[in-house]
């Protein structure tokens, strides 16, 4: 970030420039290594984007740029179409005017934050814009904070994170969406004239729906590898809002933040409102660099032990349910230690007694183990679990009661449902009002209590099945427009506490399969789960779309029963390509697939910095054809996998070579099969990096459900 002065501007200002520049006027550049984001400041003494794009060589040519449009946009003045801030004040002016004031630049890790502060001349409100760029990444992360001054309380209407202006002749916008068990699923439209809203009000399983993400080409659809392509997502447990806005004269706007919709704010005398990040790269050589410039940054920066490791594990949800005792489980301890993995995670059923957690109809709440299931307790599992050498992970669900437990008896108010409707239950269950800190501390209770009592547990995954219906709460009283941001809230102070407690607890975020998936949440949760579909074929495509925004290393995918029709192979190298589960038993695979899946365990951790922190190349896309591949390469290029996948060919089909990326290409390559279902090894071949990222290698058949894989060494 650089400030351009008065006093520099007006050397390039002598120069003889065309009508359309401005005077020397006050700019503030927020740049990164590729792109820059630039505001001017107008003799109106508003602020405006001024350009949004590659970051230019010498920075004093900003100075030749239009203003542009205003960076903020209010409510009510003269602009006509979506605003980013709009406040109700008691004396009925519901339009702020935003002036410059100030800015301020300081180094924070991995890059620099801008802070530019911008005030109403008339009321004492105030804006500050929050830029963090990072340098090597070029991923941006803005949000804005709105401070209350006046002399009483005001309400916020509308408060989004980030208002971007886009000047290109067409722009393309790809939404990632679905449903549970098809979660995000690529569509991709031009926008015209008039307004496109991505949002949810599901409030707790947020995503279950639509994927806090999207991509925006500019000027035509980006590739995988071509066309200058924002990336952007909202880092919120909750209700967001992309606004996509065409207007009259062909320029769009896109407004990003927490929904609007039912989530008026009061902000009483003194105080602020803090809005969440939205976070954004911007490439020029298409969508694959802009993942990838993602993943770097999430690694480095958000995700909680983004740098560290991640357990291989055994879940026993798909081959128990809630069918299962202690003698079952033990044995099911057994086997994760013969698969080879790292942990065994016990999922739902384990908890109850007057009402035991025999389906999901009833128990949630109550968290005291099911003495006929577990008469010893967790302990027993713990401790098989040390015997065995393997961690122990345990699944719950705190923010959600069933009406059938004890927790619901006792505590009625705590419950998220509309007085005098009956009541509607999704999954047989209700949310607990998580914006009331008694309810915070019950939260945070239900996993301190469990780690007090039972040190040994080294995991839990933190499920969230239902979305907010019937929105009341008895706690927030007249504040109901309140609930949705308190909740969230709320529930980030739980997770604030758990992490000051427990610092290096890993958790999995789950949410009924991919209910919520997004950055801010991944400050807390070292994974997420992505989607209860496990079917191979439908994986291909989720994992794809998520891939676009998250790493692999945040990716759990599992190997599971579905789709049978598939082969243990098959199935286990989708699974690789994240972060590598199994939820089945040894029953369900022959004696020769169950040796093919240990070796593939050990193949993939012999792999897992390759995979889990290496560069990701997307292929061949599923959405093309018959065929998909994917492939990891190690930061230092030493290393590298790739997966490729035969789905549904055709008889006879022509091929076509895999062209590999990322390569050193003036480096050769050992090239070997790899994690053949036999468990044999193909014939090491040598090639050029060139060779491979220019002719590339046959890696498909014409086999249906078929998969390779194959690793590349430089020698
Ligand atoms: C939904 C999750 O996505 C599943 O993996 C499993 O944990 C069930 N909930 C348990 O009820």
């Amino acid at each position: 970030m650089k400030l351009i002065t008065k006093t520099m501007l007006a050397a390039v200002c002598m120069l003889p420039l065309s009508g359309l520049t401005t005077s020397a006027k006050e700019q503030i550049v927020v740049e990164s290594e590729n792109t820059a984001l630039v505001f001017t400041v107008g003799d109106n003494g508003r602020l405006y984007q001024s350009y949004f794009g590659k970051r230019i060589a010498n920075a004093g040519d900003y100075a030749s740029l239009p203003l542009g449009n205003e960076a903020y946009l209010t409510h009510g003045m003269e602009d006509y179409f979506e605003p980013a801030l709009h406040i109700n004040r008691a004396d009925g002016n519901p339009s702020p005017l935003l002036t410059y004031k100030s800015h301020t630049v300081t180094p924070c890790k991995g890059g620099k934050e801008t802070v530019i502060t911008l005030v109403d001349p008339v009321y004492a409100d105030e804006v500050a814009m929050h830029f963090v760029s990072y340098e090597k990444e070029n991923v941006f992360k803005t949000w804005t904070e709105i401070f209350n001054k006046e002399k009483g309380a005001i309400v916020l209407e509308k408060f989004a994170s980030s208002l971007l202006h886009f000047t290109s002749p067409n722009n393309y916008l790809t939404q990632y969406n679905g449903d549970w068990a098809r979660e995000a699923n690529a569509f991709t439209q031009e926008l015209f004239y008039g307004k496109k809203d991505v949002d949810t009000k599901l409030g707790t399983r947020a995503n279950m729906f639509v994927s806090p993400f999207f991509q925006l080409s500019l000027g035509a659809p980006a590739t995988e590898k071509s066309g200058e392509v924002l990336v952007g997502t909202l880092g919120w447990t909750g209700n967001f809002r992309f606004t996509f806005e065409v207007d009259n004269k062909g320029d769009l706007r896109v407004l990003s933040g927490i929904n609007p919709y039912f989530s008026q704010y009061r902000l009483a005398k003194g105080g602020s409102f803090r809005t969440p990040e939205f976070i954004f790269t911007l490439s020029r050589k298409g969508t694959g660099e802009a993942s990838r410039n993602l993943h770097d940054w999430a690694r480095r920066y958000q995700v909680k032990n983004g740098m560290g490791d991640r357990m291989t594990l055994l879940n026993n949800w798909e081959s128990t349910y809630f069918d299962f005792d202690e003698k079952k489980l033990i044995t099911l301890i057994g086997e994760a230690k013969e698969f080879g993995v790292d942990m065994f995670l016990l999922d739902d059923g384990w908890f109850g007694n007057k009402y035991p957690r025999h389906s999901d109809t009833q128990g949630l709440g109550d968290w005291d183990e099911t003495a006929n299931k577990l008469p010893n307790g967790i302990g027993r599992l713990t401790e098989e679990a040390k015997k065995q050498g393997v961690k122990f992970g345990l699944w719950i669900e705190p923010e959600m009661v069933n009406p059938k437990s004890e927790l619901y008896e006792k505590h009625k108010d705590w419950v998220i449902t509309l007085p005098n409707r009956e009541e509607y239950y999704f999954r047989n269950q209700l949310v607990l009002d998580l914006s009331n800190p008694k309810v915070q501390d019950y939260v945070f209770n239900v996993v301190d209590e469990l780690k007090t009592k039972y040190p040994d547990i080294a995991f839990f995954k933190w499920d969230c099945n239902s979305p907010i219906t019937n929105i009341y709460s008895t706690y927030e009283k007249m504040n109901q427009s309140h609930l949705y941001i308190d909740y969230v809230r709320g529930l980030y102070n739980v997770l604030d506490r758990v992490a000051a407690k427990y610092p290096d607890l890993p958790m999995m975020l789950c949410a009924g399969g991919g209910g919520r998936t997004d950055y801010e949440a991944l400050k807390y949760f070292p994974e997420m789960w992505v989607s209860d579909d496990t079917d191979p074929i439908e994986r291909l495509f989720i994992q794809w779309g998520y891939s676009q925004v998250f790493p692999a290393k945040v990716q759990c995918a599992h190997v599971t029963t579905w789709n049978k029709s598939a082969s243990a192979k098959f199935r286990v190298n989708v699974a690789m390509m994240g972060k590598l589960g199994f939820d089945l038993n040894l029953h369900d695979l022959s004696a020769s697939d169950l040796a093919y899946c240990k070796q593939a365990v050990k193949n993939y951790n012999r792999l897992k910095p390759v995979i889990l922190d290496g560069d990701q190349y997307r292929l061949v896309s599923p959405y093309e054809g018959n065929h998909a591949a994917t492939m990891y390469v190690g930061k230092d290029k030493r290393k590298a996998v790739v997966f490729a996948f035969d789905v549904h060919p055709r008889y006879a089909e022509k091929l076509y070579n895999v062209v590999l990326e990322g390569l050193d290409a003036n480096a050769t390559y050992e090239v070997r099969e790899i994690d053949r279902a036999d468990c044999t090894v193909g014939d090491a071949k040598t090639y050029s990096g060139d060779y491979l990222m220019t002719v590339g290698l046959p890696l498909f058949s014409c086999n249906k459900l078929f998969s390779t894989v194959v690793e590349l060494t430089k020698k």
